[in-house]
């Protein structure tokens, strides 16, 4: 009498498909916790508040006076919050300048309205447009101050997208 084969061919095929599916399912939640506590980590680097230059402080008031009250201020929020965080915790560093002046000058864009349609609660405030109340030098610094909130790595970042995407947008 023989001894059944300890594994059988089916058994092994089976195991492989169990694992294979239990690999997949251990990738998408370590890559789902990398992902959250990248989005929601606390100012990384926490940016040592150094000197404001005298635009990135002009840009600080008006932001303090006009923005503050939606967007909060350089501290706490994830990438997650609506209306959107600018500091390090948002994702304003995602844009490129030409993108961002362009926002404040004329309100939410074709961008903006997707990003509602996924992320915003029912009856958000809107981004309302600003030309008519800061000149351009004024949106200028308070993107200047904006960018002081963000970690040095997020600003290298941010600058490569500007030179990117603003080269021809650049007037
Ligand atoms: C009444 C609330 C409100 C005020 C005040 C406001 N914003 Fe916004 N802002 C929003 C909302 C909401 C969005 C997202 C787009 C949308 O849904 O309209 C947004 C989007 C933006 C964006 C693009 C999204 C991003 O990634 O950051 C920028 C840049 C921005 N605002 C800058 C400013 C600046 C600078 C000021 C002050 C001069 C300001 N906002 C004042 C509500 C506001």
């Amino acid at each position: 009498m023989n001894a059944p084969p300890l594994r059988s061919p089916v058994l092994n095929r089976r195991g492989l498909v169990i694992g294979f599916a239990v690999g997949a399912l251990l990738m998408l939640i370590v890559g789902g916790i990398a992902w959250w506590s990248l989005g929601s980590a606390p100012s990384r680097g926490q940016s040592p508040a150094p000197e404001l230059t005298a635009t990135e402080r002009r840009g600080e008031k008006i932001y303090t006076a006009s923005c503050a009250s939606c967007h909060g201020g350089s501290d706490g929020g994830t990438m997650m919050d609506y209306p959107p965080r600018h500091n390090a915790n948002g994702h304003t560093w995602h844009h490129p300048d030409c993108e961002l002046t362009q926002i404040v000058r004329e309100g939410g864009d074709a961008m903006t309205d997707a990003m509602r349609e996924m992320m915003a609660p029912p009856n958000s405030p809107r981004m309302q447009a600003f030309k008519d109340r800061l000149s351009a030098e004024e949106i200028a610094a308070v993107l200047a101050y904006i960018k002081t909130m963000w970690t040095a790595e997020e600003r290298d970042v941010q600058a490569k997208i500007t030179q990117q995407e603003c080269a021809t947008a650049r007037s």
